[in-house]
């Protein structure tokens, strides 16, 4: 998963409404959750803006996932305090609201180092945000709320309006899983997001029908553990991720259907079929395997081998020669040796990847890895990371070329990045820059590709 931060879209608010400015850190399930709250808040009178400089209310949805992906929220809290004191001086109020994971695994500790917090609030309550803007109103100290509650936070999420889903655009993402029962030695997940849950079909059929009929033609299901995916279907029945993709390729409107991010013990013959027999289900799959190294995957408590992930890969690629194959790798993992990082490189020479992400290993607290002896040092970790992600970049630029001279389907999703160009994204998530009105953002139009550039590639319109 990606580790941007995500600005949100403007709207310019009435003169009565309150504002709130949203920014989400880390993975797209909070890109997800950041919607889902301003939908929340629409109905108390909040319009989303882009700047925090005039905002009533300021929430950071947060990642703990990785060291500095935490520090970073303490140095841009700090940069909110400024804005809401200089606020404060003018007579208006802004309430600071810390949300997500580094809000799930510090909640009070949140308060303690940043006194100008009003609320801190996991992952698993934000239905209740609303009250507890209201509660927190009426308190001087800041409120935490990280419980994990047993009602369905997603019963009572309100569903986003038509004019919010348009100014969102054509492409969405909608979450389907949440939490892992994994336990990956250097994983905060289990411990932030708790064990895994699964929404109901209906709910998720519900929600892509009401983003289909508002223009959405892409929808990225979303899990920490997505192909772990098992809901309960109309009959009661215990679902797949392969039924459920079966069922929304069904929905009028829907022509593209992704998902992230996966484990490879949960890559099962179903969802492999479901590669070879469904259009919709885009040949792009990011199924992170972390080491090359079996000695380093068992340290990492992964239980499965590198032999494992390269039958998966075979299977998969049986099924749907074409696909596009993603990863992440973490290097400097305590006790990785030279030989265990080579086998790593090698693990990537044989797969061949079109994107990955690489991280080097960060001790999370309360995670088994902290524990774990023979530290690599940042030297090497450094070092390691550099070699992996030339080689990772030369496959990622080899891929991109081989798209150049070919026709493709592109989905155009927004304006280009110059006048009288759009852009889009191939079937194999590669960004596109065309000349074209955006009358045809919205549509997939065969594209022939014409040349590549370092992040995307160049094409023509052949319609
Ligand atoms: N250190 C470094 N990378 C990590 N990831 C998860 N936890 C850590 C950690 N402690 C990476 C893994 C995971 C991705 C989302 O983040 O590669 O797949
Ligand atoms: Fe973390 Fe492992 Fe679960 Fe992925 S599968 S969320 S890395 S514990």
């Amino acid at each position: 998963m990606a580790a941007d931060v995500i600005e949100a879209a403007t709207v310019t608010p009435a003169p009565n409404s309150r504002r709130v400015y949203v920014k989400s850190f880390g993975c797209q399930m909070n890109v997800y959750d950041s919607n889902r709250m301003v939908d929340m808040l629409a109905p108390e009178g909040f319009v989303e803006v882009s700047q925090p400089d005039n905002a009533d209310l300021i929430i950071l949805n947060t990642c703990h996932i990785r060291e500095q992906a935490s520090e970073k929220i303490f140095s841009e809290l700090g940069k909110m305090r400024v804005i809401k004191d200089a606020r404060a001086k003018a007579g208006d109020h802004t309430s600071i609201a810390v949300a997500g994971c580094v809000a799930q695994a510090e909640g009070q500790e949140i308060l303690r180092r940043q006194s100008a917090v009003d609320l801190v609030i996991g992952p698993q309550a934000y239905h209740r945000l609303p009250d507890l803007l209201k509660q927190s109103a009426l308190k001087q100290r800041g409120i935490v709320d990280t419980e994990f509650p047993a009602e369905d936070k997603f019963h009572q999420l309100k569903d986003p309006s038509a004019e919010k889903v348009r100014a969102r655009g054509v492409t969405s993402f909608v979450t389907v899983q949440e939490g892992c029962d994994k336990f990956c030695s250097f994983c905060v997940v289990p411990y932030t997001r708790g064990a895994e849950s699964s929404r109901s079909v209906s709910q998720i059929v519900e929600e892509v029908r009401v983003l289909a009929a508002a223009g959405v033609r892409e929808v990225t299901l979303l899990g920490q553990n997505v192909n772990g995916y098992h809901g309960i279907g109309e009959d009661g029945q215990p679902r797949g991720l392969a039924d459920l993709f079966r069922d929304l390729a069904c929905v009028p409107g829907i022509k593209r259907l992704r998902y992230m991010t996966s484990h490879p013990n949960d890559m099962d013959q179903a969802l492999i079929e479901a590669h070879r027999d469904l259009p919709q289900l885009m040949p792009f799959l990011h199924l992170p395997v972390q080491s090359g190294s079996d000695r380093i995957l068992h340290l990492m408590n992964r239980k499965h081998s590198a032999s494992d992930y390269l039958d998966i890969i075979k299977r998969v690629r049986a099924a749907r020669p074409d696909i596009a194959l993603s990863s992440d790798f973490i290097v400097g993992f305590p006790g990785e040796t030279d030989d265990d990082f080579e086998a790593t490189l090698n693990l990537i020479q044989t797969v061949g990847f079109a994107s990955v992400f690489s991280f080097k290993y960060s001790a999370r607290p309360g995670t088994p890895g902290v524990n774990l002896p023979n530290a690599v040092s940042e030297t090497v970790s450094k070092a390691r990371l550099a070699k992996l992600q030339s080689l990772v970049e030369m496959q990622r630029q080899a891929f991109n070329a081989a798209a150049v001279g070919q026709t493709m389907d592109v989905l155009f999703e927004k304006r280009g990045r110059y006048p009288g160009q759009i852009g889009g994204k191939t079937p194999y998530l590669q960004a596109v820059h065309v000349e074209g009105p955006i009358s045809m953002i919205g549509s997939i139009l065969p594209v022939q590709i014409m040349s590549q550039e370092p992040n995307s590639l160049v094409g023509r319109l052949l319609a």
